[in-house]
């Protein structure tokens, strides 16, 4: 067994594999998503690092390989329109681009399904609340390149994908690349050559009643607009600069206020708690990983901030956290929770 020092620090598998996609690959690939394991894949834009969109452990897993020092929200990949529609409200707007870019290098941003409807006796699992960094929206995209499709029809998964890099660093366009950058973080890497566009796919915001472009991308402004035949204007990417005042805190905030660093709980506070910590007698707890470990902390945050709100409780205690690995995105998080109100 690790200690969970080195499930903290490594929680991959190591060195890196990169298959060439035979059938035997693949269906290797297929079975480490099912299992919560992060691959490698080609799009035919850039390389994406992929994992199961519905398991929070394992979208805790991409932060981690990545060093993202913040849970941005991530773009999930899906067979089709029918697929992407189980987990976003398509407008009409939106319905058109899909039909006409998909599959491509297009990601659309609507209004999210929170609860997706099962198909006949299956049930379909909800996208992890990590994934959408806790904002009312979904990122969806249906990837054209046929090692993409391939793992997310073999594996039966939405795949949440950010840039198989590190943070900071440039997208990955080769294999190579991928090796490079996140070796021994990703249990294994699909190798399908240097990718076609080499930049990232085009995102339009088609939650609202107007389409916004939030990334220029692979899909240029033009060929977007001759297709709808009226011009889109900029709108704001999540987690960039909020374009009013307290815009983005108000999207992840709780509607208890947030304590950070809480030595001393007071008997009216909820307990959110890490580590070796014997549960408050009384009051509302939860233990984001009591044996320490952040990557179980991180897939856990979303749903312990929605079981700690409670209307008996007007304040959330946090009790420290180490700040590092994934410790600083939870804590990132946390802050912003806790920023001052504007509404
Ligand atoms: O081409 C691509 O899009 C590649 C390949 C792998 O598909 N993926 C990619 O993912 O570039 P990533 O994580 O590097 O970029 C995701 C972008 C971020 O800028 C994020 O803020 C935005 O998508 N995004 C995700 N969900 C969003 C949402 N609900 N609302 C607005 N922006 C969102
Ligand atoms: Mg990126």
């Amino acid at each position: 067994m690790p200690n969970s020092d080195q499930i903290n620090s490594y929680d991959c598998q190591s060195p890196s594999v990169i298959r060439n996609p035979d059938a035997a690959a693949m269906f290797a690939a297929a079975q480490a998503i099912v299992t919560g394991e992060l691959v490698a894949f080609p799009t035919e834009t850039v390389y994406g690092l992929g994992a199961d969109a519905s398991n929070s452990m394992a979208v805790a897993r991409i932060f981690n390989a990545k060093g993202r020092p913040r849970f941005n929200p991530l773009i999930v990949h899906v067979a089709d329109l029918d697929h992407a529609r189980r987990y976003g409200h398509f407008t009409a707007a939106a319905e058109a681009i899909a039909s006409k870019f998909w599959p491509g290098p297009m990601t659309i941003v609507t209004l999210r399904i929170a609860a997706p409807v099962g198909e006949g006796d299956v049930a379909v699992d909800p996208i992890s609340d990590l994934v959408t960094a806790g904002l009312p929206t979904i990122a969806l995209r249906v990837p054209q390149h046929p090692i993409a499709q391939a793992l997310i029809r073999t594996s039966g998964r939405p795949l949440a994908a950010p840039s198989a890099n590190r943070s900071g660093h440039v997208s990955a366009t080769h294999a190579d690349h991928v090796a490079r950058d996140l070796d021994g973080r990703v249990s294994m890497i699909l190798d399908g050559g240097p990718t076609r566009h080499g930049i990232e796919s085009t995102i339009i915001d088609a939650s609202g009643e107007t389409l916004r472009l939030l990334r220029p991308g692979a899909i240029s402004r033009d060929a977007i607009e001759a297709v709808l035949g009226c011009t889109i204007k900029w709108g704001d990417v999540a987690g960039s600069r909020p374009s009013a005042p307290g815009q983005l805190e108000s999207h992840y905030a709780t509607r208890a206020a947030i304590r950070m660093d809480a030595a001393v709980i007071r008997p009216d506070e909820a307990v959110l708690a890490f580590g070796h910590v014997d549960p408050v007698a009384g009051q509302p707890f939860y233990n984001l990983s009591p044996s320490g470990n952040l990557i179980e902390a991180a897939a856990n945050l979303f749903a312990a901030l929605r079981f700690l709100d409670q209307p008996s409780c007007n304040t959330i205690a946090v009790m420290t956290i180490p700040n590092h690995g994934l410790g600083e995105a939870i804590n990132d998080r946390l802050r912003r929770a806790s920023a001052p109100r504007t509404q």
